[in-house]
């Protein structure tokens, strides 16, 4: 079994315990690790690091594709191991620990980690620990659900640490396409033309003489966290499929739509999972994560090809899917996140982007990561790749959030993560707003009309006359427009006399 594993000779000699590997790692260092969207994390290795801070002083910068599983943030976190983190995180106990500034978190665009480590705008990387189904003859690593940034990582780092993960399928061999962009300023255009392009290898290259240890591990990747669709997003799937349907009959998109990106997160997935019941068909993805609604779609005949960064499901699906993987295999690519997101790709395949609005202003800027303005939830993750070069930039969320005490759509954004000229559509359980070729006054009677829940409506429409009445081309009652949060804040409702 480990023979098959580990195939490249002499390699055998360096599998070790995870402690023995984890004392690799000293204090300071800058580690970079496999694990994107709770797929395809090192597992032990952090988990040995997290015990060894409990008896000597230890704190790393931590550097991932995305977010991790098995609670590993979490543990990490709790271990006061980690001074900074990014790109990403999704973890409620680390989100607090960077919220009361106990750990540095780096919110970067998810396709550009890589392009800084790489001109030495940031690093350098000391060591990276890399999730792997197999080390091949030459010493290839084979990643395992995801990809993420671990190809560039174990290029870039000094020594590697692989984790074998014997519980990961070895039909994973072969679904991956590694390819890293040649140096700036000389650039080669990223051969990328369609999402089955296929334009690198198999496996990660590096000198083998780098792998300096290797641990067998058997850990599960955790299940995704998205709840099944509600009434509120089937409403928003609702209203997007209606909006595709609009755009074929009026000649802007075939009926095999373009591919797509979809986000993140319980209304994300569910938006696409609403596919399955629409005239469009030969459906392809190009995107980030491939979520339950991607294997959905395939099983329903709707899907051609999905190309992702990794691949996170519920515990339901992950049973499903798994034994199933040569099945879909043909169907199926996982890029680095750098192509998976790259700007040049995204524009060229002429992606239909959906991503997942915290809250929306009347204006159509979003904001994706800040609650209440200050507090990291997640991070901005790829949606700013997405949304910046998509075809069509459309962004959902529910009308309201927290029992209603909270209205998503709000007069002006308490952060902004996604300006105005990134944001095409915006779609709530209410309705969907079009708001392209609108000017900004158009644009917020537009999504008064279409998007804000029934009960801001009034308060909505009253801010919006007073603002007009004072003028501007953007009009503003600037000392109200960050008021509702303010309210929220003191009272616990948005507006005036409706707190609980
Ligand atoms: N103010 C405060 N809290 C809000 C809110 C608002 N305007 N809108 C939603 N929330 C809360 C919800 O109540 C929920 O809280 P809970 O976890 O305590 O129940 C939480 O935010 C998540 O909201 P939910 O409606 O379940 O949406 P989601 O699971 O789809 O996640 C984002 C939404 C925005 C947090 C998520 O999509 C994200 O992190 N996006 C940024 C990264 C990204 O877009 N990546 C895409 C490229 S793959």
């Amino acid at each position: 079994m480990v023979a098959e594993r580990v195939r490249c000779r002499g390699l055998q000699d360096r599998i070790c315990s995870a402690d023995a590997a984890a004392s690799l790692i000293k204090d300071g260092m800058t580690l970079g690790m496999s694990g994107f969207t709770r797929a395809g994390e090192a597992k032990a290795v952090p988990m040995a690091l997290a015990e060894r801070a409990r008896t000597e002083p230890l704190k790393i910068t931590l550097m991932t594709g995305a977010s991790l599983g098995n609670d590993l943030d979490k543990t990490l976190a709790e271990a006061h191991v980690l001074a900074r983190r990014m790109p990403f995180q999704a973890a409620p106990y680390l989100r607090n620990a960077i919220n009361k500034g106990e750990v540095m978190f780096i919110d970067h665009h998810l396709s550009e980690t890589v392009e800084h480590l790489r001109t030495r705008q940031l690093g350098p990387v000391d060591i990276a620990v890399i999730e792997a189904v197999a080390i091949t003859e030459q010493g290839g690593i084979v990643p395992t659900t995801s990809v993420g940034n671990s190809a560039s990582f174990a290029i870039l780092a000094d020594k590697v640490i692989v984790e074998i993960n014997l519980s990961q399928p070895q039909a994973l061999e072969g679904l991956h396409d590694i390819y890293i962009p040649t140096r700036r300023p000389a650039r080669e255009p990223i051969p990328v033309v369609a999402p089955e392009s296929r334009i690198g290898l198999p496996y990660i290259p590096i000198d083998p003489d780098k792998i300096a240890a290797i641990v067998l591990t058997e850990k599960h990747d955790s299940s995704s966290t998205v709840l099944p669709p509600d009434a509120d997003t089937r409403a928003i799937a609702g209203h997007l499929a209606e909006f595709m349907g609009h755009e074929v009959r009026h000649g802007r998109l075939p009926e095999t739509l373009q591919p797509f990106q979809v986000g993140i997160g319980t209304i994300a997935n569910a938006v696409m999972t609403g596919f399955i019941d629409t005239p469009f068909h030969n459906l392809t993805m190009y995107s980030e994560v491939l979520q339950d609604s991607t294997f959905d779609l395939f099983d329903a005949g709707k899907l051609d090809f999905a190309s992702g960064s990794s691949i996170t499901l519920s515990a339901a699906r992950y049973q499903e899917v798994l034994p199933k993987l040569p099945d879909y295999k043909s169907r199926l690519v996982l890029r680095p996140q750098e192509i998976s997101n790259h700007p040049e790709v995204i524009r060229r395949l002429g992606i239909i982007c959906v991503n997942t609005a915290l809250e929306f202003d009347i204006y159509g800027n979003v904001n994706s990561t800040h609650v209440g303005g200050t507090k990291m939830m997640n991070g901005i993750g790829g949606s700013g790749d997405f949304a910046r070069n998509g075809f069509m930039s459309i962004f959902v969320t529910k009308s309201i959030a927290k029992g209603g005490n909270i209205s998503s759509v709000v007069p002006m954004v308490s952060h902004v993560d996604h300006t105005e000229h990134d944001v095409d559509i915006l779609v709530t359980e209410q309705g969907l707003a079009d708001l392209r070729g609108l000017a900004p006054r158009e644009r917020a009677e537009t999504i008064l009309a279409r998007c804000v829940h029934p009960s801001y409506r009034d308060a909505m429409a009253d801010y919006m006359a007073r603002a007009t009445a004072r003028g501007g081309h953007t009009p503003h009652v600037i000392e109200e427009a960050l008021s509702w949060h303010a309210r929220l804040r003191e009272t616990g409702h948005m507006l005036d006399g409706a707190a609980a």
